[in-house]
């Protein structure tokens, strides 16, 4: 998420700097003053549209609440698909041996291996390897994409040794972290929805994504076996719930934006019979496709529109990593078309979509200094702008707008998953310590992200009951979570 604030190449137009006589009338402070006078209430329609007061607040939870139940009941009987995970057996601890783990999800896929040491030793060592996803393999064919993946396992996995030891005689297993909605037919099988996240893999959707990895990993060889299917939100919570037994919602923050968390069998009338021999499991909510009551503005509505899944993942278009940025673009394009925020015509830079992204926001509202030295550095390396302070202070609210809205949306949203759980199971959160675990760069490196979204929380629920609540920040725990699961469901005996 870090960018490098260079050196400012901008050229200043400062409102206050001195005027001579010589230079006679002052045009560019009477052309900047004029574009505040038609920018002003733009920004403030923005700051209306964008309102998440307490009442708002409350219409997402209540709604997240009841857009749950309305998917537990039945499939399709929300925006929510709550899917059902297969996963109620949670690592215990006693978990040995060598397990993989697959990560794919964003822009980057992760390999990772773990030796579990059991009760006393746990995690004896971890090792991962992260690579790039090549931007034409996301809208490539299924092949092509699962043939990468293969490909970048088996080079990690030629590389094991020092303290990884596989036992003899058993087959290396993985746990297959995949990122996008996926309607699970068992623990190690489930069937692609849709992409999201900007992926367009052509003919993916409608097949199980575990025999995809299966048939790209046989054509190169490599011997290996998916034991778990997991969400990355199922990894997470497995993962932070390994150390932490207060864990009970995963939420992740990131390029997308979701959350699972754990559900008595007995309240999901869509498992019809489905046993479970701990009586829970963990579903997998999907949260990213709510669109209950959600304050939108004009700009969200462009850029649904203008998306390659126009009408989908509304709620994750309003407060996820991939969009912040994009959302503030739009509106700095608007104001600029407006009232030339930047000067006479909207330069080709900021015209393209996705180019400022939620790092960039992120980074300009974290500048101090007095004249906004990286916000103008970021406008003009990035978006091909010249900007004075008073457009740099405009910039920044744009920016402080939009990641309010998303903060507090979702810490509402978390509020949601609680108050459900507790309306089930009365002293989920009233009466103990409940660990929603977190994950994901958004929430990782925007400051007043997190603290917005932790405002709402403590809004929503009061002061006394929001302490029994702890928002743990859990590190790419998806990783390791998976590999467990891979453990708990091995074929192998523990
Ligand atoms: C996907 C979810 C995923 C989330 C976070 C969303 O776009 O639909 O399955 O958990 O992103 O990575």
């Amino acid at each position: 998420m870090s960018v490098a604030a260079r050196s400012p190449a901008v050229r200043s137009v400062s409102l206050s700097r001195p005027w001579t006589a010589r230079m006679g009338v002052p045009r560019v402070r009477m052309a900047v003053q004029s574009n505040l006078v038609s920018i002003a209430p733009m920004l403030t329609k923005l700051q209306r549209d964008c309102a998440t007061p307490l009442s708002v607040l409350r219409h997402v939870a209540d709604a997240m609440a009841d857009d749950m139940r309305a998917g537990l009941a039945v499939d399709g009987g929300s925006d929510l698909k709550m899917i059902l995970s297969y996963v109620d057996r949670l690592p215990t601890g006693n978990e040995k041996g060598l397990f993989y783990a697959l990560d794919l999800g964003g822009t980057n896929f992760r390999v990772l291996r773990v030796q579990l040491g059991g009760k006393d030793e746990r995690v004896i060592a971890t090792e991962f390897d992260q690579v790039s996803i090549p931007q034409d393999l996301m809208f490539g064919t299924t092949e092509d994409l699962f043939n990468f993946i293969a490909s970048g396992l088996a080079k990690f996995a030629q590389n094991e040794g020092g303290k990884f030891h596989l036992a003899q005689g058993r087959m290396r297993e993985i746990g297959f972290t995949f990122s996008f909605p996926v309607k699970q037919t068992s623990i190690d099988a489930g069937i692609l929805i849709k992409w999201t996240k900007g992926f367009a893999v052509s003919g993916t959707a409608g097949k199980d994504v575990v025999a995809c990895l299966n048939e790209a990993m046989e054509r190169q060889g490599l011997n290996m076996r998916v034991s778990a299917l997991v969400n990355d939100t199922v990894g997470t919570l497995a993962g932070a719930r390994y150390w932490d037994y207060d864990v009970m919602v995963a939420v992740i923050l990131g390029t997308g934006t979701n959350a699972c968390y754990m559900e008595r069998v007995d309240v999901i009338p869509k498992l019809q019979g489905l046993k479970s021999t701990s009586g829970r499991t963990i579903v997998n909510t999907e949260w990213g496709a709510f669109s209950n009551g959600l304050p939108l503005t004009e700009y969200d509505r462009e850029m649904d529109a203008e998306s390659i899944n126009p009408g989908e993942q509304i709620f994750e278009k309003t407060i996820s990593g991939m969009y912040l940025g994009e959302i503030v673009r739009r509106v700095l394009v608007k104001m600029d078309e407006a009232g030339a925020l930047f000067g006479e015509c909207v330069p080709e830079k900021l015209s393209t979509p996705f180019v400022l992204g939620t790092p960039h926001i992120s980074t300009m509202q974290q500048d101090n200094s007095k004249d906004l030295q990286a916000v103008g550095s970021i406008l003009y390396d990035v978006a091909g702008v010249n900007s004075d302070l008073s457009a740099r202070r405009i910039v920044v609210e744009v920016c402080d707008t939009v990641a309010k809205r998303g903060g507090r949306l979702a810490g509402a949203g978390i509020v949601g998953i609680l108050q459900k759980m507790e309306e089930d199971s009365k002293g989920t959160i009233s009466g103990k310590r409940t660990v929603v675990a977190m994950d994901g760069g958004l929430y990782e490196h925007y400051p007043q992200y997190r603290r917005y979204l932790q405002d709402a929380v403590t809004e929503l629920l009061g002061s006394e009951l929001s302490k029994n609540v702890v928002i743990e920040h859990s590190k790419d725990g998806s990783g390791i979570g998976a590999a467990l699961l891979a453990a708990t469901n091995s074929k192998y005996e523990h």
